[in-house]
């Protein structure tokens, strides 16, 4: 069955650029009231600039900030954390705040949403995490990532087991270009992106449309639930 986004209150946390915004203009198209919510409430409004999508201000790394949201919004209908942290680096280059940060923006803060929107999520609603390639194709330089994307995978399943009948699933994008591969430098992404375009089964490299379209399948198939979706263009296959 698929449900109907029109009416519905979706929560989207991150930042106002990339996937969380192609997810929050794909929910607006679709007749949902759309929550937009991040560290900075001032550079989310900037962003989106449209009196029909409501700003809030949440930290993922802080539960009084999760909890405080919570209370604010009351009942909503889909919850979507696109948050993360990178901790990118070969294991000489790795230290541990940042692999902690990593895990604690992506892990622990989506078990913390879970906690406190329990029970405030509306019947037919969904909560979507974010995981990603990193932890299906392992890569050297990119076990920080990988192993905070594999917890993500894990989660899901066991959230999808106490949050039911509200359907937990993760979207796990392969190389997606939201800005977040510029530090390699032009040269760098752009034989990187070929490479990558030219090895995977659907011989592409996946676009932030690619990623809403799944988080709004998520959403909407009244019978997902425990999923990861993997968007990646079939990477780890080779
Ligand atoms: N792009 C890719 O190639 C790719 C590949 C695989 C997986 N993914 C996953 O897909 C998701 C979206 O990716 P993206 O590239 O569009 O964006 P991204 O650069 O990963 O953006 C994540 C955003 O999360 C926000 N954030 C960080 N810590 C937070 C916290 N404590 N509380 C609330 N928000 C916090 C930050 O926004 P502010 O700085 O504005 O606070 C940050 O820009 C992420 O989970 C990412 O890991 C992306």
């Amino acid at each position: 069955m698929a449900l109907s986004l029109k009416g519905r209150t979706v929560l989207v946390i991150g930042r106002g650029s990339g996937i969380a915004s192609a997810v929050v203009l794909a929910a607006q198209s679709e007749g949902a009231n759309v929550v937009v919510a991040g560290r900075d409430r001032e550079a989310l409004r900037d962003a989106y600039d449209d009196p029909g999508i409501e700003v809030e201000e949440v930290d993922l790394n802080d539960d009084a900030s999760i909890a405080a949201l919570a209370e604010r919004l009351g009942e909503i209908d889909h919850l979507v954390s696109t948050a993360s942290a990178r901790a990118r680096g070969h294991l000489a280059e790795l230290d541990r705040r940042a692999v902690l940060h990593s895990f604690d923006t992506k892990v622990v803060g989506p078990i913390m949403l879970a906690k406190y929107f329990s029970g405030r999520i509306a019947e037919g609603g969904s909560f979507t995490l974010f995981s990603g390639v990193a932890a299906f194709k392992p890569v050297v330089g990119y076990l920080g990532v990988a192993a905070t994307n594999g917890a993500a995978d894990f989660l899901t399943r066991s959230l999808a087991l106490e949050m039911g009948p509200v359907r937990v699933n993760a979207i796990s994008p392969g190389v997606i270009d939201t800005g977040i591969w510029d530090s390699l430098g032009e040269e760098e992404k752009k034989a990187y992106f070929e490479n990558l375009r030219a090895a995977n089964p659907a011989r592409r490299i996946g676009t932030v449309d690619d990623i809403s379209a799944a988080v709004l399948f998520a959403m909407t198939n009244a019978s997902l639930t425990g999923v990861t979706l993997r968007v990646d263009g079939g990477e780890p296959l080779t």
